[in-house]
């Protein structure tokens, strides 16, 4: 299996990535975002105490965002591996996911950090909010807790991943081709070492 985590602040264009990613290297992509707005949209009690959370920029409980993981890591067990997105957020979450491939006899290969300046991350937010239906985009003010949640929680789980060696920082301005050649190489090279 090959687990990667894409990393990096709300609007660095994870999002954006991981469908390509997951295009040319046949992993599962698993998006915290895109399992929380699923559960909003079918209206389980789980959106319910998540979207509040949400439209606040505020992160959601651990236990719910770590549960949806392990039951997606146990509905796919043939996957190939897989690619993590807007996951793990903080280090209990890095914690358990480290204990959850360790039970299936895997682990992380790599970490692809997106580093992106605040200004160029607010702007894209808030573009993506003039048509898009995430009502978290639509407000500076909301953005602007989701960027500080991710300063005050999510920037050290990169530091946990570097006590392995598994983290590789991207710039990530410039085009989505540009910056998609150099998140393949990284995974490439990563590919070739770790068999
Ligand atoms: P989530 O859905 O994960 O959103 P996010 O981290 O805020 O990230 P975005 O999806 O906004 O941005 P992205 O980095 O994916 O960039 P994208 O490719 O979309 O989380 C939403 C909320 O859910 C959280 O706030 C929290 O409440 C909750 N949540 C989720 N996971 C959680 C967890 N693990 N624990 C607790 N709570 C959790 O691009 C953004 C825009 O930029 C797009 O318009 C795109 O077209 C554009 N763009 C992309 N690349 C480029 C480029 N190179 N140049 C110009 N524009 C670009």
């Amino acid at each position: 299996m090959f687990n990667l985590i894409l990393f990096g602040p709300p609007g660095s264009g994870k999002g954006t990535q991981s469908e390509k990613l997951i295009a040319r290297f046949g992993l599962k992509h698993l998006s915290t975002g895109d399992i929380l707005r699923s559960e909003i949209r079918n209206g389980t009690a789980l959106g319910l105490e998540a979207k509040s959370l949400m439209d606040q920029g505020k992160l959601v409980p651990d236990a719910v965002v770590i549960g949806m993981i392990r039951a997606a890591l146990d509905h796919n067990p043939n996957a190939k591996g897989f690619l993590f997105d807007g996951f793990p957020r903080t280090n209990a979450q890095a914690d358990a996911l480290d204990a959850l491939l360790s039970e299936k006899k895997t682990s992380i290969n790599i970490v692809l950090a997106l580093q992106v300046s605040k200004s160029e991350l607010v702007k894209r937010l808030l573009n993506r909010g003039l048509t898009s239906d995430r009502t978290d985009d639509r407000d500076e003010s909301i953005i602007g807790s989701r960027i500080e949640e991710y300063e005050r929680k999510t920037a050290a789980v990169a530091d946990h991943y570097r006590k392995f060696n598994k983290v590789v920082f991207i710039p990530g301005e410039g085009s989505v081709d540009e910056i998609f050649a150099k998140l393949s190489t990284e995974i490439e090279k990563r590919m070739t070492v770790d068999g």
